[in-house]
């Protein structure tokens, strides 16, 4: 399994859909500044997100996502562990519906916190925020 910036665009726009589909704009506001990153296993992406940079300090973390067939084997994990790699100098912000108990829990094994007044989340999510030391 590998963790990888260059993920397969057909792949993405096919698995995509399936876990986010009331998402019309994938890239959201960071559009084509938007970076993705991938776990593929066996040539198949099996989990996504998305990294748009914030500024010199902080990036936001967004389109969580693993295949629906799955999860709950530790593939979130391992895609948090390398993205928190990857950007280990930076803060990372997210956005997550408050009713999502699982991504929530995840964020939280992985430090994230509530940061409510830092950015302003849209109706129905919380902001957390992960501080790099
Ligand atoms: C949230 C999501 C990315 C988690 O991915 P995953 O590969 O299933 O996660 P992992 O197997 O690495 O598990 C990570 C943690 O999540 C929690 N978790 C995962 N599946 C769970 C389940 N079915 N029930 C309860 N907790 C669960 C656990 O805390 C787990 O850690 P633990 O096993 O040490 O207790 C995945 O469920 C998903 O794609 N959901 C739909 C999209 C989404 O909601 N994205 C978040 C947008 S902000």
């Amino acid at each position: 399994m590998s963790f990888t910036s260059e993920v397969n665009i057909n792949q993405l726009n096919e698995l995509y859909p399936q876990i986010f589909p009331q998402v019309n704009d994938k890239n959201g506001v960071f559009g084509d500044k938007a970076q993705w990153y991938g776990l593929v296993d066996q040539n198949r992406l099996v989990a996504f997100c998305t990294i748009g940079v914030v500024n010199d300090q902080t990036i936001f973390l967004y389109n969580v996502g693993v295949h629906p067939t799955s999860r709950h084997q530790g593939f979130g994990c391992k895609l948090m562990e390398n993205i928190i790699e990857h950007y280990k100098k930076y803060d990372i912000v997210l956005f997550v519906n408050k009713k999502n108990r699982i991504a929530i829990k995840l964020y939280q094994k992985y430090n994230f916190k509530l940061a409510e007044r830092l950015f302003i989340p849209p109706l129905g999510e919380i902001c957390m925020k992960r501080c790099y030391k």
